[in-house]
């Protein structure tokens, strides 16, 4: 349901909702998900501490696993279902965001389930720093957690992504 005053609404990916019931105790992760079918952010840990749930709020990377739904209304979420129109010259929302693609070129997905937060963690880093070396992408990445060992891979797709979104802008 959409309504003239967002204030108290869930303003995800350019569109803002009525809070869902039970708004009072849900964290973020939990309406993004079963309320409003937005899987791109995981359910790992809930405890904050692997990174597979982080969304944007207000183009900062968060934790929606340990975010109250309610305390963040009114303020502008990003899952990575709605990257591909954050993305600048892409406002049509039907193309991969320059991110997702270099991941997917660079091969940097083996399980998937770290991606969503490696890609949105490199998303918040490369709106702040275009430019990052790889010690800058590594301190970025080091509180996501991925299994498989993909890091090298995650890490050459970041910089591609760099590369990408430069050109883009340029
Ligand atoms: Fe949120 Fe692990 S599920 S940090």
């Amino acid at each position: 349901m959409r309504r003239a005053d967002h204030s108290a609404d869930l303003c995800v990916n350019g569109q803002c909702y009525a809070m869902p019931a039970p708004g009072a105790g849900a964290t973020l992760l939990q309406v993004l998900r079963n309320d409003l079918a937005l899987n791109g952010p995981k359910y790992g840990c809930a405890l904050g501490q692997c990174g597979a749930c982080t969304v944007l709020v207000d183009g900062v990377a968060a934790r929606a696993c340990v975010i109250a739904a309610r305390g963040v209304a009114g303020r502008a979420i990003t899952t990575l279902e709605g990257l591909p129109a954050r993305c600048p010259g892409n406002g049509n929302g039907g193309a991969l965001h320059p991110v997702q693609q270099a991941f997917v070129d660079a091969q940097a997905a083996q399980c998937g389930y770290c991606l969503n937060g490696m890609v949105m963690m490199a998303v918040a880093l490369l709106e702040r720093n275009p430019d990052p070396d790889e010690a800058a992408i590594r301190r970025e990445l080091a509180g996501n957690l991925c299994r498989c060992g993909t890091h090298v891979a995650i890490i050459r797709a970041v910089q591609r992504a760099a590369v990408s979104l430069r050109q883009a802008l340029a």
